[in-house]
């Protein structure tokens, strides 16, 4: 959850670092930290509690040297409250070493005690001060810093990204791993270590992999990676897809403003290249194979939160489309429930960051029992990919803003491209209804450009509705996730009541929930697919006779809902299948103007962070 950069070059750090903790701030923001050699050989550190900007005005008060070799921190608080003093960095070996941490040190109770036993003194009440103490005791033994955090590491438990610097060693920082994310920055006369790829963009596109359980030593012009025994490792290279840019604000009001404008350019980008005459091209599916594939008899979709609802959107497309069961479940409820998976189940993982712990430890599991595994994921150089067998990148570019919105769409798209690949693969649909589907996908990004005209529209029911305490949000079929999606955003942006439901649920219980005044935005389906439409037109009647706000998402001319609806939220036409990619935009704009409206912080939400590294 924490953001973490390292810089060994030129005398910039504090350039580097405070740049480096701009783009990882997302990760974050309950305090922020940074620690530098300085010219004169020294550690300084600076660190304050919230946001980054806090540590911003520490940095004009009270100014640090620059130096050559630096750490940066922003916290996203687990184990003791976001105070000045529990802010990283922390120090060992009496102040000549200082260390930052992202996770969760498991064992830290009991090597706590042990150092307490041993006349240690603590000053904060983080986890991640007994590390800093560890190190620094092992390095008055053996001297060496890269050695004491190899010792050290071995007898952590939990989950654990460590930067480390000595001021023995200058020109030095050197990294740890374990089931937590740090990505190498290959500079030219400087290289960088980052949480992800966004903490140096600025200044490298060329990056490197760090594997599970290996440690890497940053010096000005070596970068080298060994495992927690001490086996070296080769470097795995990769080009960063984006620059610079795609990771700034651009001159929006907010990164989720922007990621929203930019819901279009992502299906637009995840299609790139993968469809051709009419048929798909997935070869990140080789190393899965097409017998494996023919062969699966059940689909298991892991993921948390958006990326969930994504995966439920695609269960309903996979199984019209290629005709398997396909489960989707939370992560975290997966993989301890004991589930059934064999050697013909393939287990799908959504993660935007390809962080999220629980859905990694989901994964871990799934390969463990012998399923195969797919990842779909946002962010080259992620955990997951790296845990699965094969993955499809969707190219929505850097998503910043905690609330996820552009990543969604750019799901739904990789999972159809899934759907239609594994239809062709198993003769369930043919050519031509493949090239339908191929079609209807390519077009989506150009209707998504006419919902994002709706945007006014939806800003001022927003900021009418400032004072409202409860919306709830109906769906039906693949407008049900819609539902569920419309709502997260809601709660986690403007910190209000507001739930989805299955619109065909209503009358089992929810309809209880309906007084005058009530605000429900009911996603409609389109009146040319069949039975639903209807359904859901009565249910609307059903909720305006007790008086129900209605606000309807439905496809532009629909008039058989205007009579019913308070508002009425055009989308273009679509097939069925694809209208989520296009009702759910009007559902993001509205919780992000909901929480502008509240004059709350739209990019990051309170008490959360935007990848959730810890379980
Ligand atoms: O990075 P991931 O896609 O794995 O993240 C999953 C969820 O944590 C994420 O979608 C979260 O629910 C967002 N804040 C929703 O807007």
């Amino acid at each position: 959850m924490c953001g973490i950069v390292g810089y060994v070059g030129a005398d910039k750090s504090i350039e580097v670092l405070m740049g480096g903790l701009r783009r990882l701030e997302y990760r974050g923001y309950d305090s922020a930290g940074v620690a530098v050699i300085d010219t004169a050989g020294h550690i300084d550190t600076r660190k304050r509690a919230g946001k980054l900007q806090m540590l911003v005005d520490e940095l004009a008060e009270r100014p640090l040297a620059n130096g050559a070799t630096g750490i940066g921190h922003t916290r996203w608080a687990t184990h003791g409250g976001p105070t000045d003093g529990n802010a990283h960095p922390h120090l060992g070996d009496d102040g000549k070493l200082a260390l930052i941490h992202n996770g969760i040190i498991e064992n830290f109770n009991e090597l706590k005690q042990e150092l307490l036993d041993a006349g240690e003194t603590f000053f904060s009440e983080t986890d991640t001060e007994v590390a800093a103490i560890m190190v620094g005791r092992a390095y008055r033994e053996s001297g060496s810093l890269y050695e004491s955090l190899r010792v050290v590491v071995n007898r952590l438990e939990g989950a654990f990204t460590l930067l480390v610097m000595h001021e023995n060693e200058p020109g030095v920082v050197v990294g740890a791993r374990r089931n937590s994310p740090l990505v190498i920055g290959l500079g030219d006369g400087e290289n960088f270590l980052g949480s992800d790829v966004a903490a140096f963009v600025e200044f490298t596109r060329r990056a490197a992999e760090i594997g599970q359980d290996q440690i890497v030593t940053i010096r000005q012009d070596s970068v080298t990676v060994t495992d927690f025994a001490g086996a070296p490792v080769d470097l795995k290279e990769f080009e960063i897809s984006w620059d610079a840019s795609a990771a700034d604000k651009g001159g929006w009001s907010s990164f989720m403003k922007k990621e929203i404008s930019e819901e279009p350019e992502a299906v637009a980008k995840t299609l790139l290249g993968r469809v051709h005459d009419g048929a798909v091209v997935l070869d990140e599916l080789t190393p899965i194979g097409d017998d494996v594939l023919k062969g699966i008899d059940r689909i298991a979709i892991v993921a948390c939160g958006t990326a969930a609802y994504a995966g439920m959107v695609g269960k309903y497309a996979i199984e019209q489309w290629a005709r398997v069961p396909v489960d989707v479940e939370l992560s975290h409820e997966f993989r301890y429930r004991d589930p059934v998976l064999t050697e013909r189940t393939l287990v799908i993982s959504i993660s935007q960051s390809g962080e999220t712990m629980d859905t990694m430890m989901a994964v871990k599991y799934a390969r463990e029992q012998g399923a195969h595994t797919l990842s779909i994921c946002n962010t080259q150089g992620a955990s997951i990919p790296r845990e699965s067998d094969a993955v499809i990148y969707t190219h929505a570019g850097p998503e910043v803003a905690v609330a996820s919105t552009k990543a969604f769409v750019a799901q739904i798209t990789a999972l159809y491209l899934f759907g239609l690949k594994l239809a062709e693969l198993r003769g369930t649909l043919d050519a031509a209804e493949i090239a339908e589907n191929v079609t209807e996908l390519s077009n989506i990004p150009g209707k998504l450009e006419q919902v994002l005209e709706t945007s006014g529209k939806i800003a001022e029911l927003a900021h009418w509705m400032a004072n409202t305490r409860s919306v709830l949000f109906l769906g039906r079929h693949v407008g049900y996730p819609v539902a569920l999606e419309g709502a997260l955003k809601l709660k986690e942006l403007a910190y209000i009541h507001a739930e989805g439901f299955a619109a065909g649920e209503l009358k089992h219980g929810p309809i209880a929930l309906i007084e005058p005044g009530q605000v429900v935005f009911v996603v409609v389906p389109s009146p040319r697919q069949g039975s639903l439409h209807p359904k859901v037109v009565s249910n609307i009647q059903e909720i305006r006779a007790r008086g129900a706000r209605v606000i309807a998402i439905a496809e532009q001319g629909d008039a058989a809902v205007l009579p019913h609806a308070d508002e009425v939220i055009p989308i273009p036409l679509a097939g069925r299948m694809f209208e989520p990619l296009l009702s759910v935009v009007p559902l993001h704009i509205f919780g992000m103007e909901l929480a502008a409206a509240k004059g709350l912080d739209v990019d990051q939400p309170r008490n959360l962070a935007k990848s959730v590294t810890v379980e």
